[in-house]
């Protein structure tokens, strides 16, 4: 008889995989690296800030995880290929991409200048189409690959101010499904995880409202707001052997937020 180790391993181990995570130094990245790492996978983290990049991997390193970061600006078409391949040159081409880096800039929409606009865009949208466009075809080549896309429950519905952060959200999910009808037949899914109102530096503003913040965990069906550490599970399994059959997918890891 198989052993449950075993057969959990089969279905979900990370080993012998690489994995290039954007925004892995904070936040929800910055768990999504962690549990990728902790189930196997090679870790590059890449972000703009060197100190919680080298904390994220002191962390890691330290818990006996492989892992490695690269410092690059995801805001420019340049950066984003300078930093695809620094990242690519530390452990290999990466078997599983994960765009979690994003900013919210929240104008009132009649107040929002194009500057917000291409700014929100670089970074949301453009940026994990060119990290797709580099990383997507050797994953097809090499039979296997595992693209996802951290969303946001604004690319479905409009919420404090989506304004440009609505729409890139919404055209990233759009990009997964592209992604997906491409790359599937050769073993590469694509897929995003949307997540609701997660405390963490992005929204600190908001996070800072106890009133705000208690409203927003009403409207969950779990009762309470999301946590870094709840996309751990939905990430080794996206990224794992386990997902091999789901593709073009938005899951939502949200308490009930969206179905409230
Ligand atoms: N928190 C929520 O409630 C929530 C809800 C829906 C969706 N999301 C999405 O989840 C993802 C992660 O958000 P989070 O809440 O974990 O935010 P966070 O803690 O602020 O993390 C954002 C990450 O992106 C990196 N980043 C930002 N701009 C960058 C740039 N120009 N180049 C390279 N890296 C950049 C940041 O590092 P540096 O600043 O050092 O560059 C950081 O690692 C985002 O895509 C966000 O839109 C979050």
């Amino acid at each position: 008889m198989t052993s449950s180790r075993a057969y959990l391993s089969d279905l979900f181990s990370l080993d012998d995989r690489t994995a290039v995570v954007t925004g892995g130094s904070s936040g929800i990245g910055r768990a999504v690296a962690g549990a990728l790492a902790r189930a196997g996978a090679r870790v590059v983290v890449v972000a703009r800030k060197k100190e919680g990049l080298a904390s994220t991997v002191e962390e890691l390193t330290a818990d006996g995880c492989r892992a490695a970061w690269v410092s690059g600006d995801l805001s420019t078409r340049d950066g984003v290929r300078a930093a695809a391949e620094e990242a690519a040159a530390v452990f290999g081409e990466p078997d599983i991409l994960v765009n979690c880096a994003g900013i919210n800039l929240r104008p009132p929409m009649g107040e929002l200048g194009e500057d917000v606009w291409d700014t929100t865009m670089a970074v949301n949208l453009d940026a994990p189409f060119l990290l797709g466009q580099r990383f997507g075809p050797g994953m097809a080549e090499r039979g296997f690959g595992r693209i996802i896309h951290i969303t946001s429950q604004q690319a479905h519905r409009a919420f404090v101010q989506s304004g440009a952060y609505g729409v890139s959200k919404g055209a990233l999910e759009s990009l997964a499904r592209s992604q997906a009808e491409a790359w599937s037949p050769y073993g590469v899914t694509c897929n995003t995880l949307v997540p609701g109102f997660v405390m963490t530096p992005l929204n600190a503003r908001l996070s800072s409202d106890p009133d705000r913040v208690a409203a927003l965990a009403a409207r969950t069906m779990t009762g309470r707001n999301g946590v870094a550490e709840d996309f751990a599970g939905a990430a080794v399994f996206l990224a794992s052997r386990a997902s091999g059959y789901v593709t073009g997918q938005s899951i939502h890891v949200d308490g009930g937020f969206s179905v409230h």
